[in-house]
């Protein structure tokens, strides 16, 4: 399959091939810092403890810790996939790539948290438009966030709002509409769905991204509540030439072939959903699912890094009669 985007392309400002570390775009990381200081959550962001970090929820609190903690994380992991600059993905990454290069495309982003997910391949191709790496064409996104937590959609709202004039200048003009899911909830998901159908009239292209949700979703129960309605989410994001990229940490539970969260996935995909969904995939056979890792460079901490591990699965979401 031949690659949208050369990894030997990549800028110094998102990729350095000799250290092996990876950049959070520069506007996402200055939009990101600022909010920390604005709202006063250095000290929650400095005080991170042990391997298993914070993964969100309803409340305030768990929000901002999730925010202060983690956003970098899902960032950098989210634009690894997109990058990609190991190679280990390309069927993802000129999936979503495919979906951005220009005139107009409605972006799903589910659960949406602080925006993590759509900021960081917005930001990235901003980076690489900024640098001549890919083409100026005007790209009109419409932006449905939605999310459980009111504290996570504020900061995404924030977020967005301080890196608006950064995307107008490379041609990226995104609205957004940040509203309440629950993923276990029908009703919920109907609202949901009636909003994917009225965007789909005038966007028809769309992107749907899920990502780091498999800490919610590899408990049996929440599983088995919110599996229908992903069912209802998939059907109505698919289209005549719609995609859909899931990017999880990699971790037993989500790669596991018996069992895990993708295992799972693979089921829906080649049966109840076989008619909108379909893996994509180099050779067109199921093969194992493709991970990478890398180092990134901490926004709040230009000297230090961490690294991301991540497993993906890109999903073609076509329509067959
Ligand atoms: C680990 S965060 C990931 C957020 C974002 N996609 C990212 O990559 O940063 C998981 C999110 O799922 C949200 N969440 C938890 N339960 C949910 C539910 N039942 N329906 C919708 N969102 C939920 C949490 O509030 C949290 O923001």
């Amino acid at each position: 399959m031949k690659r949208l985007l050369d990894p030997a392309d990549l800028p110094s400002t998102l990729w350095d091939p000799e250290s092996g570390i990876l950049y959070i775009s520069p506007t996402l990381a200055t939009a990101y810092t600022s909010l920390i200081t604005r709202h006063g959550l250095e000290n929650l962001a400095q005080s991170r403890s042990g391997k298993s970090g914070p993964t969100g929820g309803q409340s305030a609190d768990k929000a901002d810790e999730h925010f202060a903690q983690q956003f970098d994380g899902s960032s950098a992991r989210v634009q690894l996939a997109l990058l990609d600059p190991k190679r280990k993905m390309t069927p993802l990454t000129n999936g979503i790539l495919k979906m951005l290069a220009g005139d107009k495309l409605a972006v799903m982003d589910a659960p949406c948290g602080a925006g993590a997910a759509t900021l960081a391949v917005l930001g990235a191709v901003v980076e690489l438009r900024a640098k001549g790496v890919l083409p100026r064409e005007p790209l009109d996104v419409q932006l449905i966030g939605r999310e459980l937590s009111y504290q996570a959609r504020n900061y995404a709202s924030e977020l967005l709002t301080e890196l608006q004039p950064h995307f107008e200048q490379q041609a990226v003009f995104v609205e957004a509409d940040f509203d309440s899911w629950d993923a276990t909830c029908e009703v919920s998901t109907a609202e949901f769905v009636k909003c994917i159908n009225i965007t789909s009239q005038t966007y028809t292209r769309m992107l749907l991204l899920v990502a780091n949700f498999s800490d919610f979703l590899t408990s049996t129960h929440n599983w088995k509540q919110a599996k229908p309605q992903l069912g209802q989410l998939f059907l109505h994001a698919s289209g005549e030439s719609n995609f859909a990229a899931w990017i999880e940490p990699k971790m037993n539970k989500v790669t596991n072939e018996s069992g895990g969260l993708f295992a799972n996935l693979r089921k829906l995909i080649t049966e109840p959903w076989k008619k909108f969904a379909s893996e994509s995939s180099e050779s067109g056979l199921p093969k194992p699912v493709a991970t990478s890792s890398a180092k990134f460079a901490l926004p709040l901490n230009p000297e230090g890094t961490a690294r991301v591990h991540l497993a993906v699965m890109p999903i073609n979401l076509v329509r067959h009669s």
